[in-house]
């Protein structure tokens, strides 16, 4: 064994100390990946030395830098060394996480750090957290929460009786809902089809006034929708104003916070989340900002007892606490048997402390707009948005005009093959856009100066190719 994990320990840190400089994308195909990684399975298996050198050697080509500090694709975080040790002792102690009487140790850290979270965060400290593998369940559980109290409050146990015959539930979304709220609402039995998207602005906040117009046709309860971190732009809703058109309805307002709920837990940036403690459930994820490795996300609810009511699980064979005296997380996620992910984030938030966590954050930030100072600055580009948090997004146009989104995505899969960092495209009020978001923790400015000048000379490389220059003749 020792020979097998010592392998798997001096690999690894090849591969860290290879990050500041090792090709961020990967250039190996998916066949060339199945060729070497295909071996045929054998009868008797093999020696595991064999089995993890090989895999070591062969995966290699790839793997992609993500924890590196020049991954600014998606919505990705790096992974802290503290998290990351955590992490392999959870590996290594292996607790089925779902009851107290499994993993004693395990449930006492996910409850601390439950604590930690709720402070850090300036949320109702009653509020309940389940730690779940990221923001999608974190989704999946609070509106299974909201569903539960929602109809309670409409004389409808729908724990018992399910979603047939039950009374309506209304679900407002903003127009510029994440993908993961209507697959959610799937999940749940409410239905994508059936939401009612609220007009955004420019950036794609949800609009408040427009938000109350919409509450006033309905009749009664309502799952609202808004959102702490648009994924494009990182836009953040008027959560205060939502939460004032909330009031006096029969609402439940719940928060995409993917990213964005880490802006609470920075003192000088708390004004722009104003109103997020009023709220009932919030998703977020620990695999992104918080630079946990992956799958770890929380979902937090006001409302204990709905959250409770909508996970639970009991049977004869089981050990488990009937009030709270312990948590069994089976409690607080709809997964039964599951990893300890709470020792990675207790490690991450011991490390980081409070300040350490609002420097983490208010960082990203910065060097966010350092990033958008420079793109902005190359000819031909454009930064899109307001950076309110770790997102930007630029649109490049060819010197004498030509194919906009031809171009720009010609930059984008330029910056992808050049290697020295990577990102990603996507597509803002209908035109190709670059994205860039800033989300690991070994960030520099250095790294930043780097990418700004490897995007820069992309752009220059993609002008003078013969596609765009005949653009400049026309
Ligand atoms: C705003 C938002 N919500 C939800 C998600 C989904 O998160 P996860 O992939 O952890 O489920 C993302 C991912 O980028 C996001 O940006």
């Amino acid at each position: 064994m020792d020979d097998v994990l010592r392998l798997a320990f001096e690999a690894t840190l090849a591969f860290r100390h290879s990050l500041p400089e090792r090709p961020v994308g990967v250039q190996a195909s998916q066949a060339s990946l199945h060729a070497a990684l295909g071996a045929p399975l054998t009868d008797q298996g093999e020696p595991a030395a064999t089995v993890i050198a090989d895999l070591v050697r062969n995966a290699d080509a790839g793997i992609v830098a993500e924890p590196g500090p020049r991954y600014f694709g998606f919505v990705i975080g790096g992974s802290s060394e503290a998290a990351m040790a955590a992490d392999w002792l959870t590996t290594a102690w292996d607790q089925n996480a779902g009851l107290y009487a499994c993993a004693p140790a395990l449930s006492v850290v996910e409850d601390i750090c439950a604590g930690w979270v709720v402070d850090l965060l300036g949320l109702p400290t009653q509020s309940s957290v389940g730690f779940v593998t990221g923001c999608q369940m974190a989704h999946f559980t609070c509106i299974a929460a909201a569903r539960n109290e929602l109809l309670r409050r409409v004389g409808w146990d729908v724990e018992q009786e399910g979603l047939h015959g039950s009374p309506h539930i209304h679900v407002v979304v903003g127009d510029e809902v994440h993908v993961t709220v209507p697959r959610a609402l799937r999940f749940a039995g409410l239905g994508a089809g059936r939401m009612l998207r609220v007009p955004v602005d420019g950036q794609g906040r949800m609009i408040a006034a427009e938000l109350t117009n919409t509450l006033a046709m309905l009749d009664g309860p309502v799952l609202v929708c808004a959102q702490v971190g648009n994924v494009n732009t990182g836009a953040i809703d008027p959560i205060d104003e939502i939460a004032k058109a909330c009031a006096g309805h029969n609402t439940w307002l719940h928060v995409d916070g993917a990213f964005g709920l880490w802006a609470a837990a920075v003192p000088s940036m708390r004004h722009a989340v104003k109103g997020i403690e009023r709220a009932d459930s919030w998703a977020t994820d620990a695999h992104k900002w918080l630079n946990v490795p992956y799958d770890s996300g929380l979902a937090i609810v006001k409302d204990a007892r709905a959250h409770r009511a909508a996970m639970t699980a009991s049977a004869a064979y089981l050990i488990q606490s009937t009030g709270d005296a312990v948590r069994d997380a089976v409690d607080w996620v709809p997964e039964f048997s599951r990893r300890g992910r709470g020792f990675p984030i207790y490690a991450q938030l011991r490390t980081l402390g409070r300040a350490g966590l609002a420097e983490l954050i208010a960082n990203s930030c910065a060097l966010a707009r350092r990033a958008a100072d420079g793109l902005a600055a190359i000819p031909g580009a454009e930064v899109l948005n307001e950076i309110a948090l770790n997102q930007i997004l630029v649109r490049f146009t060819p010197s004498a005009g030509g194919d906009a989104d031809a171009f720009t995505r010609r930059v984008v899969e330029g910056v992808q093959e050049e290697g020295t960092c990577w990102l990603s495209g996507s597509s803002w009020h209908g035109v190709a856009v670059m994205r860039m978001s800033i989300s690991g923790q070994d960030t520099t400015e250095v790294d930043i100066d780097r990418s700004v000048a490897a995007i820069r000379a992309v752009a220059f490389a993609a002008m003078a190719s013969p596609e765009f220059r005949q653009g400049e003749r026309l």
